[in-house]
């Protein structure tokens, strides 16, 4: 092994420097390797000057760091890019060149950082002939094949204090305040940081809610004495024979941009005569310095997508199995995509606690 490149895609997540780090690093102290940085996702094959080398000096102090040195871009889909012809926007089908890009760079392998959509798109590179090796980003946590995605512990934390600063304002004017979180189509973010922070009532996208169960649990705490209530709401969550809450809709590039769903429960209760607020933490899970866990894998997952492109072992993805360091085929990864378990112990242990998902 030569010659490597690393690249991020999709939506950032904390930690993706200390993968690239841990690559550069694997790459040139164990194998003599050189390794190359791609600019923004895969866009950077199609970009002059926007494949560059990556030495140790490149990644030196980056560990601590969020958002990623190499920059990323979740509409970078070469199988379908916009692209503007004759002053109009079309989609076209690019990746013949981003191949021919990394044939032209003589790469023995490129390391694809990325969550669902990004590591499709290495799945089909990797179908033309392009020797790709996956590790698993997102927040979300909703990667399958491993047991957890770097990322999901640092949202988590955030989430989780959040909630510990609602809740001292929530007790002194006796308010119902909901908060929230990321979750596209999985509740991860939602059902953890609402067990960590001491949420009354967790709606997430696996199960959908009842808004009357949902007044219900918060009335039912009143009776009891405890004159305010925490709800814990995934963005993607939504009511029983309803739709989630979109800001945005989408196209053949963008995905349809969720956000909405906490403000409308949050107007229900407050109809129902409770005084709520609510509180959208956005981006702020996205941003800033990864927590020890997240670096901690971040930095096995990189080394050990290095160790498995040195040996020859390509259409793999790095995953978290038994809390050790494996690799899986991409495909087996992507075939099942990760959701909350609604029979799992987390779930049950909610439920018994008194937790309310707004199903019952
Ligand atoms: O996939 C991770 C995620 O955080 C989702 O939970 C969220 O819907 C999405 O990214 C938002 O991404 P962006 O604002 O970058 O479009």
């Amino acid at each position: 092994m030569k010659r490597i490149a690393v690249l991020t895609g999709g939506g950032d997540a904390p930690g993706l420097n200390a993968v690239i780090r841990a690559v550069v690093k694997t790459a040139i102290l164990v194998y003599d390797c050189e390794v190359l940085g791609v600019q923004d996702g895969f866009d950077g094959f199609l970009t002059p000057g926007g494949v560059f080398p990556l030495d140790l000096a490149a990644v030196r102090g980056i560990l601590p760091r969020g958002g990623t040195i190499l920059g990323t871009a979740n509409r970078g889909n070469p199988f379908a890019r916009k692209v503007v012809r004759d002053g109009r926007e079309v989609i076209e089908d690019v990746s013949d060149q981003v191949v021919d890009a990394i044939h032209a760079l003589g790469l023995d392998a490129l390391i694809v950082i990325g969550g669902d959509g990004t590591l499709h798109i290495a799945l089909e590179l990797g179908a033309k002939g392009v020797p790709v090796v996956g590790v698993p980003k997102t927040i979300d946590n909703d990667v399958g094949g491993t047991e957890v995605t770097f990322g999901f512990d640092t949202a988590l934390t955030i989430a989780t204090e959040a909630f510990d600063r609602l809740h001292t304002t929530a007790e002194a004017h006796h308010r119902v305040m909901v908060l929230e979180l990321m979750g596209r189509d999985a509740g991860f973010i939602a059902l953890h940081a609402g067990m960590a922070g001491g949420a009354d009532v967790i709606l997430i996208p696996e199960i959908p809610f009842r808004y009357e169960a949902v007044v219900a649990k918060v009335r039912e705490r009143n009776q009891r004495g405890s004159r305010f209530s925490l709800l814990s709401v995934a963005e993607g969550a939504k009511p029983q024979g309803g739709e989630a809450v979109y800001a945005r809709s989408g196209d053949a590039v963008y995905v349809p941009r969720l956000g909405g769903i906490g403000q409308q429960v949050g107007q229900y209760i407050e109809q129902q005569g409770f005084e709520t607020r609510v509180t959208v933490l956005g981006h702020l899970q996205r941003g800033g310095s990864p927590t020890a866990f997240d670096r901690w894998l971040a930095t096995r997952y990189g080394a050990a997508a290095v160790r498995t492109a040195a040996a020859g072992r390509f259409g793999r993805m790095v995953a978290l199995r038994d809390a050790k360091v494996v690799d899986i085929p991409l495909e087996e990864a992507l075939a099942v995509p990760k959701r909350v378990d609604v029979h799992g112990d987390a779930v049950q242990t909610a439920r018994g606690l008194g937790i309310s998902f707004g199903d019952e």
